[in-house]
């Protein structure tokens, strides 16, 4: 049998699953459902959900995939028998179905980044539509869509090694060097105190219980760690035991929340300064989440001329490195596990995922509508995911918890702590979290 291939380092690792964590979720979702979701109430349970839900159930994923060796497709099989085979389909089509709107997405990053660079920013409501629509419509999307795949597909067929470790090593640090720099600017805008407070003091408590708030923090906390989807189990199949996976989980989340954060410490005092810019753009569409980071904040930009054109541009080219190393691990899911289960070669594998994504993210391309309700469902499947590997791991085969955590020498208290979480918590806070997410999406729309 050949050797699996290892990461070449235990920063290679972390960096990946870190750059797997970064993406459009953080830059743009978190900003959008905070103010969906009531600012602080929403920040608040987010952060209760990573801590108290995802974290052991992120280190099981890691441990799912460590201790078998196996892709995602696999893994389950391997760590429960044959009774566990859905679950790795869940993995294979939640990855599937999530790249397929996210590289239309990575698309409209790419082409506001061009034409930011090379035709400027929109300067009034009027050039504002002909931004949007020349972004989000037409053949340009497809172009964005296929040189993101493009992209994405080159890199995976890389290898682990060659390709997703080398490209995660230089573009983490460059990210977290760029919102650093944006967040330093952003705060130097005279308005940016209002800005802050609206992201992140904003209180009001009746949001806290709000179904809303609750779904779109549960989808938020699974959709930005990249979990519940068999991405770290691809990533840590890869894995010797050198590496210590809680203190590994806990980086990952830490970076992946930092971004986040530093990302609304950007964006808010920007549409808190350019409001009578910004507000008409994002009313005209009816707050669409499109419009909002897509077309509002280039507008608002543009009052500093090409200071805030500069500004635009970094953020764009920002979105799209961390975008294109979430669309690699997601790629990775479909890949390896063809390779695993079929015993095709990767490149094989590559350029058959890569066409099939394509071709079932058409409708996402279309539609801004279909792709909106997309993402929404398939935050859904992560939660299922979520569940599952909870139940596995926590009731099933304890003994690779207990063993691979052991093998990697984390201390006790904090193995019984996880295991506790994974057995107890995880699951029925999950169960909840999906209880209360499908009622809240199949509800009729109150306005
Ligand atoms: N975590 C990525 C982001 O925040 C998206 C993603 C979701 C990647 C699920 C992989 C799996 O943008």
């Amino acid at each position: 049998m050949e050797m699996r291939e290892q990461w070449r380092s235990r920063w290679g690792f972390v960096l990946a699953a870190a750059g797997s964590a970064v993406g459009l979720g953080n830059l743009w979702g978190f900003s959008y459902k905070a103010s969906q979701g009531g600012g602080a109430a929403f920040i608040l349970l987010y952060l209760l959900i990573v801590l108290v839900v995802c974290l052991p159930v992120l280190v099981a994923e890691m441990v799912l995939g460590r201790s078998t060796g196996s892709s995602p497709l696999l893994a389950p099989v391997k760590a429960g028998g044959k009774l566990w085979q859905p679950m790795g389909w869940i993995f294979v089509i939640a990855s599937c179905a999530i790249l397929s709107f996210y590289a239309v997405l990575m698309g409209w990053t790419a082409d506001t980044f061009f034409h930011s660079l090379f035709f400027g920013l929109p300067q009034s409501i009027e050039e504002a539509k002909a931004f949007k629509d020349s972004v989000s419509n037409g053949s340009s999307v497809f172009l964005g869509q296929l040189l993101s795949l493009g992209l994405t597909a080159a890199v995976v067929s890389a290898g682990i090694r060659g390709g997703i470790e080398k490209i995660a090593k230089w573009s983490m640090p460059l990210l977290f060097g760029l919102v650093i720099i944006l967040a330093i600017w952003s705060s130097t805008l005279p308005d940016a105190w209002l800005g802050y407070k609206e992201f992140l003091l904003k209180w009001d408590s009746s949001k806290f219980f709000a179904p809303k708030t609750i779904r779109l923090a549960f989808g938020q906390a699974f959709f930005s760690l990249s979990l519940g989807i068999g991405i770290m189990v691809a990533y840590s199949s890869y894995l010797n035991k050198k590496n210590q996976l809680p203190k590994e989980a806990l980086i990952i989340s830490g970076m992946d929340t930092a971004v986040a954060i530093l990302a609304g410490m950007v964006t808010f005092p920007i549409v808190a300064n350019f409001s009578e810019v910004i507000k008409p753009v994002i009313e005209e569409d009816k707050g669409s989440f499109i419009t909002t980071f897509f077309v509002a904040l280039p507008t608002g930009l543009s009052s500093l001329g090409i200071t805030g054109q500069i500004i635009t541009v970094l953020l764009f080219s920002l979105t799209f490195i961390a975008a294109l190393t979430s669309a690699i691990s997601l790629l990775e899911v479909p890949v390896s596990s063809l390779i695993d289960g079929f015993g095709w070669n990767r490149n094989k594998a590559v350029i058959f995922s890569t066409l099939f994504i394509f071709v079932i993210g058409v409708p996402s391309a279309l539609s801004g509508k279909f792709l909106g309700k997309m993402f929404a469902y398939s935050e859904v499947l992560l939660l299922i995911g979520g569940f599952f590997i909870s139940i596995l791991l926590g009731w099933f085969v304890t003994r690779n918890y207990d063993q691979d955590l052991a093998e990697c020498n984390s201390q006790i208290g904090v193995r019984r702590y996880l295991k506790f979480m994974l057995r107890w918590v995880s699951p029925i806070a999950i169960g909840f979290g999906l209880f209360v997410s499908v009622y809240d999406l199949l509800k009729p729309a109150a306005t």
